[in-house]
Order: structure tokens, then C-alpha cells, then sequence
């Protein structure tokens, strides 16, 4: 028995296993492709550091291995890197390294997938459900609108905004006011339009404004917790190849995460297996209008299009980026 090519051999195994697990995982839920750059590496990483240290011999068969890493933001999940005890060997240059932590996520699973019909009907039913809610009695009597949605329920690409404000209110339909205004560009930009993407907030009814004739608050965690099953069935029905949190609360209301959207932003994040892409609310850029700012949200949108495998053109490349 040699006990250095032994271990050589269970190193690749786990690590043939941990990447395989992460490709058939991310297939299951409609990623169809791992991206060759620094991201892809650091979600196989991730995928590896989920392979149990104490898998017997039947653990590491491919059936097992693939088990083990279907759900690698689980809390459940080791702490420690299975491979620690390799780190001084002379081959640790292939144990990835720094490990990243395991993601906070949703971890409830998403339903089978529905067709195009079904689907329909499904949405359908659940916008009924919405706009007849009374859960929070405040925004019910202040509210005009219940604002369920807007654009394309087959659609492959969802921002998730927070709240109505008064516009959207009046008008029943998500960003319509001056940061709708800009998240529309925004969209165009992209080479969208906002009919083939759905918007979506984390709550349907505008956060009430007693005795202030104007002006809009941030949702209270109450009304958060209270209307965040409606989104999470509206994404689980709408099923985007891509997510897009705008601002801070978005991302707290889908991840649960607080760091901040200037940590955050950038990052990609799972919901629920699907990619988010956590960046600025347009009302920031509105407030803050430094081209590198903009900057930083359109790289957002620009690595979103490459997740789509969309095409994006030199001018699309360059917005924002200082003149030579
Ligand atoms: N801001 C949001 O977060 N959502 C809207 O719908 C409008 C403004």
C-alpha cells in the first residue's frame, strides 16, 4: 500500500466528485453551462469544500458524491475542508484556497418546473390571491394598488425592487416612477425591453406614510416576513435563469443577508439555486450620479449578460468607463 498515491487518488476523487455534483446540481436547476473564469473556480471550490471529510468508501461512489453537494448552502453542511490534512503536502497547490463561507440562503426547495400553460394559469391564480391580500391591515387601507408585477412571466432575467412607492402605487405597476424611470433604461440598455423581463418587489403594497403627505419608507422586517411568500411563489412559477436584487433591501428580503449592498454588490449570490446578482437600486444612481458609480452597476448587468450568454457589444462594454 503506498499511502501518498492513495491519498493522491482520493484528493482527485473528491475533487472529480465535488465538481461533477456542482454541474449535475446547477443542471437540475437550469444552469446549463460553469463558467471559465474566477466565479466558475470559486463555485467549484465552494462545491468541493461540501464533500464530507468522514465520507466512507460507499460515500465517495459518484451516487453519493453527487448527493452530498446537491445542497452546498446548507448550514447542515462540515465546517472544515476535507482535504485540510493535505494542505502541507507538496501537492496542496491543488487544495483551493482561501475556502469561502458557505452561503445563507433560502433553503426551502423550488416545485417541479410547470409548462408554458400551466404555468400561466398558475400565476394567474396566484395574482388573484395577491391583490385580494389583507395581511398587513395598515398598508391595505392606505394603499391604491396592490402592485403584483410587471412583464414577462416566462421570462429569463427578474429584478426584484423593494417596495411601490407612490407612483407605482397610483399606477399599479412596479418602477414606473423616476427610479422606474432609470431601471428602464437600464433594461434597454441591456438589450432588453421591459416587456421581456418581469419586475418584481419585495412588497406588493406601498409602506404606509402616516401623516406625511409625501415620501417613502423602507418595509418593516414585519411586512417583509409577512408578503415574502408571494415573491418566493411568483419566482418559483416564473423560474428566471437570472436574478437581479436592487439595493439592499431586495437582497435582504431573498437572502436574508445584511452586510450592505456596497459589500455585496458584484457578488454573485443562489436563490434558491438560482444565480442573483445583488447590485445598486437605481434610486441610489438617481442620488448619486459619479460615473464610476454607474460604472459599478452596469459591470453588475454586464457580468448578468454573460451569465444569459447574451452577446454585449464594444459600446456596451465601454458605458460608463472614463474617456481616454
Ligand atoms: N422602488 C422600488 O424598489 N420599487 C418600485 O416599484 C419603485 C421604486
Amino acid at each position: 500500500m503506498n499511502p501518498i498515491s492513495d491519498s493522491r487518488t482520493l484528493l482527485f476523487d473528491r475533487l472529480i466528485k465535488a465538481a461533477l455534483g456542482k454541474v449535475h446540481g446547477d443542471r437540475e436547476v437550469g444552469i446549463h453551462f460553469l463558467r471559465a473564469d474566477s466565479s466558475g473556480a470559486a463555485s467549484l471550490r465552494k462545491a468541493v469544500a461540501h464533500v464530507p471529510v468522514t465520507a466512507s468508501p460507499a460515500a465517495t461512489g459518484a451516487q453519493a458524491g453527487l448527493t452530498d453537494v446537491e445542497s452546498p448552502d446548507s448550514p447542515t453542511q462540515t465546517a472544515r475542508h476535507p482535504l485540510a490534512s493535505l494542505q502541507n503536502s507538496n501537492w496542496s497547490r491543488l487544495i483551493p484556497s482561501p475556502m469561502s463561507p458557505p452561503e445563507p440562503t433560502v433553503q426551502f426547495p423550488m416545485p417541479a418546473p410547470l409548462d408554458r400553460p400551466a404555468r400561466e394559469a398558475a400565476v394567474a391564480a396566484l395574482r388573484a390571491k395577491v391583490i385580494a391580500c389583507t395581511r398587513c391591515p395598515n398598508l391595505v387601507s392606505a394603499r391604491k394598488s396592490v402592485v403584483f408585477g410587471v412583464g414577462d412571466i416566462h421570462a429569463r432575467l427578474m429584478f426584484v425592487g423593494e417596495a411601490p412607492g407612490a407612483d407605482e402605487d397610483a399606477q399599479g405597476e412596479p418602477f414606473v416612477g423616476k427610479a422606474g424611470e432609470l431601471l428602464t433604461k437600464i433594461i434597454i440598455a441591456m438589450g432588453f425591453s421591459r416587456e421581456q423581463v418581469f419586475i418584481a418587489n419585495i412588497l406588493k403594497c406601498r409602506p404606509d406614510t402616516p401623516g406625511q403627505s409625501a415620501g417613502n419608507r423602507k418595509p418593516t422586517p414585519a411586512e417583509m416576513a409577512t408578503c415574502i411568500p408571494w415573491l418566493h411563489e411568483q419566482i418559483a412559477l416564473i423560474r428566471p435563469e437570472a436574478m437581479v436584487a436592487l439595493g439592499a433591501t431586495a437582497v435582504e428580503g431573498l437572502l436574508g443577508k445584511t452586510e450592505g449592498i456596497t459589500r455585496l454588490r458584484g457578488h454573485w449570490q443562489s436563490y434558491r439555486g438560482i444565480p442573483l446578482m445583488p447590485t445598486f437600486h437605481p434610486a441610489y444612481l438617481l442620488r448619486n450620479q459619479a460615473p464610476a458609480e454607474k460604472r459599478k452597476l452596469w459591470e453588475d448587468m454586464l457580468a448578468v449578460l454573460r451569465l444569459l450568454r447574451l452577446p454585449i457589444s464594444p459600446k456596451q462594454q465601454d458605458y460608463f468607463l472614463p474617456k481616454p
